[in-house]
């Protein structure tokens, strides 16, 4: 007696799947029209089909940082954002994606993903009362200076020489300092990781914040220890990177 209400579920529910299927039978509903990929301006869309593979579903980070965090955005300006999403950051997997840069995505679109990403994970006054250091390095770090900054805020996590420890992977080996710029390294240093409980500036030694300049020195005495040419021993580029640094187009100039 009790069985027969059970299996008349099973007997009416593919009924009422097939009718959900064949409604509104072809006609395309309002607003389902395709739009043409230039013209999306739907943040959602646009951060899920161009940001999401590498900074993680609504920004909360993967194999690249998560962009929703707030203490990024407070200390980052939009400017600056605009500039990395427009045109990628050199010899790192970050793409440009302004058509005048190679990429598919227009100004307008790349303002909407900007603006976007402030307005929904930004929150206001975060850093109030705080002395952050600066987004970009105002000064050359010294490397000596920083390896002993590392000591004292890294190596408690990322092991003596930041060959990994504990609570923080390997930092100083060369395939992982080739794949990041001295910005992505100084992002880190002042943003943290939150996603993975990586500490921002101030959390490294709990009541100590790092200065400005312990953060370019930490970041130059990493950068010291990239070798010229990571696991491709006679690759040209990596020979010629250093003078252009220094010189910047220094050849063509001259004339
Ligand atoms: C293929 C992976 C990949 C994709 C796709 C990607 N990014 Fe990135 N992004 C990176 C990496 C790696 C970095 C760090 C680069 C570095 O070392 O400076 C980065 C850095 C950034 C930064 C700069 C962080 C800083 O240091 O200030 C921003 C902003 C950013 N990405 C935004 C975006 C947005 C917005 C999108 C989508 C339009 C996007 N990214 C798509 C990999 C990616
Ligand atoms: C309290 C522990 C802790 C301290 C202190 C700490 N980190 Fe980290 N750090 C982490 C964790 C956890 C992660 C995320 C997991 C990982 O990649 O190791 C991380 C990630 C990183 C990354 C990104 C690694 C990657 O694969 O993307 C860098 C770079 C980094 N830390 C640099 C530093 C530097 C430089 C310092 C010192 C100024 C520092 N960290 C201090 C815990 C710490």
């Amino acid at each position: 007696m009790s069985r027969i209400p059970y299996l008349s579920v099973f007997a009416v529910l593919p009924l009422v799947l097939l009718s959900a299927c064949s409604i509104p039978n072809g006609q395309p509903q309002k607003g389902s029209e395709p739009v043409a990929p230039n013209q999306v301006v739907d943040f959602g869309t646009l951060y899920a089909q161009n940001c999401a593979a590498c900074h993680g579903a609504e920004g909360r980070g993967g194999a690249s940082i998560a962009l929703a965090n707030p203490v990024y955005l407070a200390i980052v300006d939009e400017n600056a954002v605009h500039n990395v999403v427009a045109n990628g950051v050199r010899e790192t997997s970050m793409p440009a994606f302004a058509e005048s840069a190679g990429g598919l995505l227009t100004d307008e679109q790349i303002n909407v993903i900007t603006s976007g990403m402030f307005s929904r994970w930004g929150r206001k006054g975060i850093i109030d009362g705080t002395n952050p250091p600066s987004y970009a390095a105002k000064t050359t770090g010294d490397a000596t200076r920083g390896e002993i900054a590392f000591g004292k805020y890294c190596a408690s996590c990322h092991g003596s020489e930041g060959h990994g420890g504990s609570k923080g992977s390997a930092i100083s080996n060369d395939s992982f300092l080739a794949l990041v710029s001295d910005q992505g390294l100084r992002t880190i240093v002042i943003t943290g990781r939150p996603e993975l409980g990586a500490p921002d500036w101030r959390g490294n030694v709990p009541g100590k914040a790092m200065s400005d300049q312990e953060v370019t020195d930490v970041v130059a005495w990493l950068a010291s220890r990239r070798v010229q040419s990571p696991g491709q021993p006679y690759s040209a580029s990596n020979y010629t990177e250093h003078d252009h640094s220094e010189h910047p187009h220094s050849e063509q100039m001259e004339k």
